[in-house]
């Protein structure tokens, strides 16, 4: 609940500060992995990027105010499919810290430590269901 509060004050600095971040945060996430971007080849106008964004930040809010049952099946049933668009392992993990960061840097002085707690326990939750499930 607390969590929910905090993430979602973070995100509305987010908004009114940078309104869009549509754009940095594939920017990141290209410098870090420059070849990802070569999977959004066929996304010439931008919509993958901008719904895939956007799904992101349902399940980070999800996780936040609970129970978690949104984010989980959009997390596991993404993760599954794109393995069939040859998205390694491990790059959810770094697409939410990247939207993590982005939020933090927009924030800037306004950043609490209640919102630090809050990505905290939302990044672990995501990081989470972004593993295979057991055998
Ligand atoms: C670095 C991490 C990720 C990469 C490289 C990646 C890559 C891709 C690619 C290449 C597509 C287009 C597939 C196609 O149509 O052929 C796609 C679609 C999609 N991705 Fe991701 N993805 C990542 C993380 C995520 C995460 C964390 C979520 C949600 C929690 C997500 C949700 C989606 C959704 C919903 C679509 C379909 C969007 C649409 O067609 O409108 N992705 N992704």
């Amino acid at each position: 609940m607390a969590d929910g509060q905090a993430l979602t004050a973070s995100l509305d600095l987010l908004a009114e500060r940078i309104g869009d971040p549509t754009e940095d945060v594939y920017a990141r996430l290209f410098a870090r992995y420059p070849e990802l971007e070569a999977l959004f080849s066929m996304d010439t106008d931008g919509g993958v990027r901008g719904s895939m964004l956007s799904q992101a930040f349902d399940c980070l809010m999800d996780l936040a105010e609970g129970p978690g049952v949104m984010a989980e099946t959009v997390i596991r049933s993404e993760r599954a499919n794109h393995d069939t668009y040859d998205v390694p392992a491990g790059m959810f993990e770094v697409f939410f810290e990247i939207i993590h960061d982005v939020t933090k840097r927009a924030a800037g002085s306004d950043w609490s430590p209640l919102m630090e707690a809050a990505w905290a326990s939302v990044l672990a939750d995501a990081s989470r269901l972004s593993q295979p499930l057991p055998a």
